[in-house]
This record gives C-alpha cells, structure tokens and sequence, in this order.
C-alpha cells in the first residue's frame, strides 16, 4: 500500500515534538501569554515577529444573541489586538455549529462574502449560503475588488485519516526581509488579481478559455502589492489569483509574482496547522497572511471544514483608483461594439 502524500513544513501546530521542531523564539517572547481569561500560545516567534498562535479560554458555549451581535462588536473584544499581531489564531474543541460559526463571523464585519456556487438547501451538503465547502497558496477572495478581511475555517466531525493540515505563510516578516532594493523595486506597484487565472494555474484544461459572460462576470480586481497590515507593518498582498503587475509583460509579471511566493513560502515564514478534532476552528486575515490546504489523496478519509469569509470594511479593502491604474500602465478595455 503506498504511502499517504502529506507535506508539512518544518514548523507544526501543535508542536510534532518537543525538539524537533523550529521555533524561532525570540528571547523576550514567553512561551504563553495570559490575558484575562485567554492563553496564548504563539507558533512561529522570531526577534522582531510573531506569527500564528493558538487561543484559548474563550467560552464558545455561550450563545451568541442577536442583539447582542449587533450592540457589541466582538463578544470577546479583548482576542482582536491579538488577531493583529498574530494574523492566524487556532481555537480547538469549540464546539460551534453552522449558525453560531455565521453568528461569530458576523460579528467580525457587517458583510460575508455568499458562496456563488450554494443552489439550496435540499441539494448543498452545508445548506449555508454564507459557508464555503471548501491546493495553492491563497490570499481568499483578492480577486474581488472588494477584498476579504478574514476566513474562518470551521471543523466538522473527524478530521481525515491520514493527517489533514492547513499551512499559513507570513507575509510580513517575509516582506521585512527582502533586501532594501527589492522593497525599493516593489513599493508602488500594483497587481490585477484575476480568479480565471487562478482556475487556469490549477485546471488548464478547462478554464484556458473563459467565456465572455463568464469574464463580464468576474472581472479583474487590483490592490497594491506592497501594503501597510492592520498591525501597522507592510506585507505583500498577493498569492495565486496574481495574474500581472501593471506595466509589465505577462512574463515578467508572473517571474516577479512567483519569486515573491516562493520568498514567503520559505520555511521560516512558514507553519502547518494541523485539524486534530471537529470544532477546531482557525481564523485569519487575508491581508497579512497567504494560506493554502494540504493536497488531497485518495488515501485519505473526506474532510469538512466550512469556510466564512468577512468582507473588509477598512481604507484598503476597494484597492485602487482608475486614476492609479492609468498612471501604473493600466489601460481600459474597449468597450463593446454595437
Ligand atoms: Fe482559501
């Protein structure tokens, strides 16, 4: 029987041993963080970045009243500076169901993004039209020229045989460490995020020539490569749905994309989360972070994690300008002929 094709990164969570694995801990990190009620247990630690941790001490067995939704922002306030600092927290056992899974999501913006692919109760195994059932490294929904803030990704049953992860890679401290001439190269560039590209990367067979209908009806989105998180430090925005860079060739646009990916998918920047029982629930931010699930076999049992997806409400989250795009090389499409 062949074995079961499962890739982690160096860096796990939990932790695969107590010494084998990397973590970059810098000296003035402790290895928890109370806070109130909360334990924090960050993953990936170095002298001047802290990425990824796993929370604790949250209550999810407190329901969630719908008025209280809407008077008080976050249930637990307290957890936001850390998803800031950390871009990825790992809740495990929550015990949260579909409705309380949308309820907390809810509380995280106004808007969730709707599953496009959801046609009714009776014949969608989630039966949510605001969950996603969900290989490349992503930032989701950059393609929408209004982005996504955060994903939570929600486990249900057991997770897979076979070991079932989900890797996430720092875009900060990977942007921190390009050389200065690189940051210098990169900083006012702006990217067209194009969902067909991304299909056709993973199937070229079948989306190598989108219809018109289907190109009218989810067009290019463009964001700036280089943006400041809401932690306050620059990352680089962008993952597999980068299709140019204003101004250049195709070519030269995907060399500049892909030799940033592989920067920030070093395994340094680099973690995988492992789902260790239904209720384990992780949630991230796009905007400061690129993710991707493990490859799927056939060796391996079905997973169900379901996706919400919060639209960001922030300065950036439309991207740029039709003036930033003329000035960046962008030219308009023709318009239609009658
Ligand atoms: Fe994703």
């Amino acid at each position: 029987m062949s074995t079961p094709l499962i890739t982690t990164y160096e860096n796990t969570c939990p932790a695969r041993t107590a010494t084998g694995v990397l973590r970059l801990r810098g000296a003035s990190e402790p290895q928890s963080i109370h806070d109130g009620s909360l334990t924090i247990e960050p993953v990936l630690v170095s002298p001047n970045s802290a990425f990824g941790a796993e929370v604790s001490g949250v209550d999810w067995s407190r329901p969630i009243p719908p008025e209280m939704v809407k008077q008080v922002r976050l249930a637990v306030p307290e957890i936001l500076p850390f998803q800031d600092k950390y871009a990825v927290l790992i809740f495990r056992k929550t015990g949260l169901d579909n409705a309380r899974h949308i309820a907390f999501s809810q509380q995280l913006g106004d808007k969730l993004e709707i599953n496009p692919f959801f046609f009714g109760r009776e014949n969608d195994r989630v039966g949510e039209p605001l969950l996603f059932d969900v290989a490349k490294m992503q930032q989701d929904s950059s393609y929408h020229q209004q982005r996504s803030k955060y994903s939570i990704l929600l486990s249900h049953g057991n997770p897979s045989v076979g070991g079932s992860w989900t890797h996430f890679a720092d875009t900060r401290r990977a942007y921190a460490d390009l050389p200065q001439a690189k940051k210098d190269e990169i900083e006012d560039l702006i990217i067209e995020h194009d969902l067909w590209h991304s299909r056709w990367l993973a199937s070229p067979a079948i989306y190598s020539n989108p219809l018109p209908h289907e190109l009218a009806a989810k067009p290019p989105a463009y964001h700036r490569l280089v943006q400041v998180g809401p932690d306050g430090r620059k990352t680089l925005y962008l993952a597999a749905h980068a299709k140019t860079v204003l101004g250049r060739s195709l070519e030269d646009s995907q060399k500049l994309i892909w030799e940033l990916i592989d920067h920030c998918t070093q395994p340094q920047y680099v973690f995988s989360m492992e789902w260790l029982s239904g209720g384990d629930m992780v949630w991230w931010d796009n905007r400061q972070s690129m993710h991707r699930a493990n490859v799927y076999t056939d060796q391996m049992t079905a997973r169900d994690v379901r996706r919400s997806t919060i639209i960001d409400d922030g300065a950036l989250a439309f991207g740029v300008s039709e003036e930033e795009k003329v000035a960046a090389g962008w030219t308009p499409p023709l318009a239609a002929g009658p």
